[in-house]
């Protein structure tokens, strides 16, 4: 759009109308105060692109926790304010979320740290963003609301459809805006800039130094946009996974990665050991990133699975006799990994099976409970899953017989 009118018209048709009005009445307060507030971040860039997005960040050169207890005190709602940071969540009182924060400048002493902060203009605030199309202001001012100041050529790399840093050292200082980068590309149908490209790739390395809860964090979100596969394809062409594990996916990881999906099962800590699994040292590898009790259980279960004898034609009850301590997760992904079909197929009726006894009826007929009930149960569960056993009736006899 060529100009503020223009915007002004994009914003009436894509924000809800209360939250037009919303930033109108800002405005107007800022100007009261003397303040230069703006609309930033991906609802700016959203706006441009024609595209809804309900995350109203703003800015002001000013004492961003200041301004938004004045928004709070003239027009209500709730004030969340961080101090530490010059930041506050403003929840008005019809429950829209708006972010307020003071412009700042960023410093990053070492790869890693946090950045040591200072405030600033709003050219500086942008400067420090990830890539140019994030770093558009619109300014709400009353006078120039609607303006857009894009200092870093936004606009253009929108047109071009490109994904472009702003400066050589972006992904060093935030290693996780390789992660932002491929979702935007993937969102937008964009491509990596040519440098941004090849500093990405030198970046990669970084990677190593965030958490293993950050990695499962950005996991998830290129998940949630729909677009896991993609987007680990792409942080391969970044050599994202070969620098942290030293590890090349192949079509086969791709394959499995579908059908870890299509089966619904779609935990991070599953993505990563399919891409891992099988590579040297890959317990070792794959370890650090199980947080929670199901994933370390996970692990050491694959490993376990391995030990066992497995045979494709063996009845259903023996492999249930080697295989009822499992978790479902670790025989699919097993089955998977390993490509076994059959356990597929034994997982898959293990699931189905409800059995025709439980411990109530045991005790019904006159059984004491204790260890031998899951011995019978397990027996049970054998027998249905070959099929010797196929109704309640056939249940009660067999288990008369037992005790007879
Ligand atoms: N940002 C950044 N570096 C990061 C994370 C965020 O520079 N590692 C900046 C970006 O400029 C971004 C803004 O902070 O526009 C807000 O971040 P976030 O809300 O995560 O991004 P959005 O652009 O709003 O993305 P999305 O549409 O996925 O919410």
């Amino acid at each position: 759009p060529s100009s503020n009118s223009e915007m002004v018209s994009r914003m009436k048709a894509l924000l809800p109308p209360s939250t037009f009005e919303l930033l109108e009445k800002t405005g107007l307060i800022a100007d009261k105060y003397k303040l230069n507030v703006y609309l930033i971040g991906g609802i700016v860039r959203d706006l441009l692109l024609n595209r809804q997005n309900e995350d109203i960040d703003l800015v002001v050169e000013g004492d961003g926790v200041e301004f938004a207890k004045k928004l709070a005190s003239e027009l209500g709602g709730e004030i969340k304010a961080h101090d530490a940071f010059g930041t506050a969540t403003w929840t008005t009182s019809t429950s829209i979320k708006v972010d307020v924060v003071t412009c700042r400048t960023e410093y990053y002493e070492a790869p890693g740290l946090l950045p040591i902060v200072r405030a600033s203009n709003i050219r500086e605030d942008l400067r420090r963003r990830d890539f140019t199309i994030n770093t558009m202001a619109l300014r709400i001012n009353k006078q120039y609301f609607g303006d857009i100041l894009d200092y870093f050529q936004g606009q253009v790399d929108i047109k071009k459809k490109k994904i472009r840093i702003l400066h050589n050292l972006s992904f060093i200082e935030d290693p996780t805006r390789i992660f932002r980068g491929v979702r935007f590309a993937l969102r937008f149908s964009y491509q990596f800039a040519d440098q941004t490209n090849r500093l990405a790739k030198d970046a990669a390395p970084m990677l190593k130094h965030i958490s293993a809860l950050r990695l499962h964090r950005e996991l998830e979100l290129l998940m949630a946009e729909g677009q896991l596969v993609e987007g680990m394809k792409m942080l391969d062409q970044l050599h994202v996974w070969v620098s942290l594990f030293e590890v090349k996916p192949t079509l086969k990881t791709w394959k499995h990665l579908n059908q870890m999906i299509n089966a619904k099962l779609t935990d991070s800590f599953y993505f990563l050991t399919i891409l891992l699994y099988g590579s040297k040292k890959w317990k070792d590898k794959l370890t650090p990133y199980a947080l929670t009790a199901k994933q370390s259980k996970l692990v050491q279960q694959l490993v376990q699975i391995t030990t066992i004898d497995l045979k494709d034609n063996d009845m259903l009850s023996k492999l249930h006799t080697s295989l009822f301590s499992f978790l479902d997760e670790t025989i699919f992904l097993y089955a998977l990994l390993d490509e076994k079909e059959y356990l597929l197929k034994y997982l898959q009726k293990r699931k189905e099976i409800t059995l025709f006894l439980t411990g109530n009826d045991l005790i019904k007929i006159g059984m004491k409970p204790g260890p031998v009930f899951s011995t019978i149960l397990h027996q049970l569960m054998c027998l249905q899953l070959d099929e010797h056993i196929r109704t309640k009736e056939e249940a009660i006899n067999w288990l008369k017989n037992q005790r007879g």
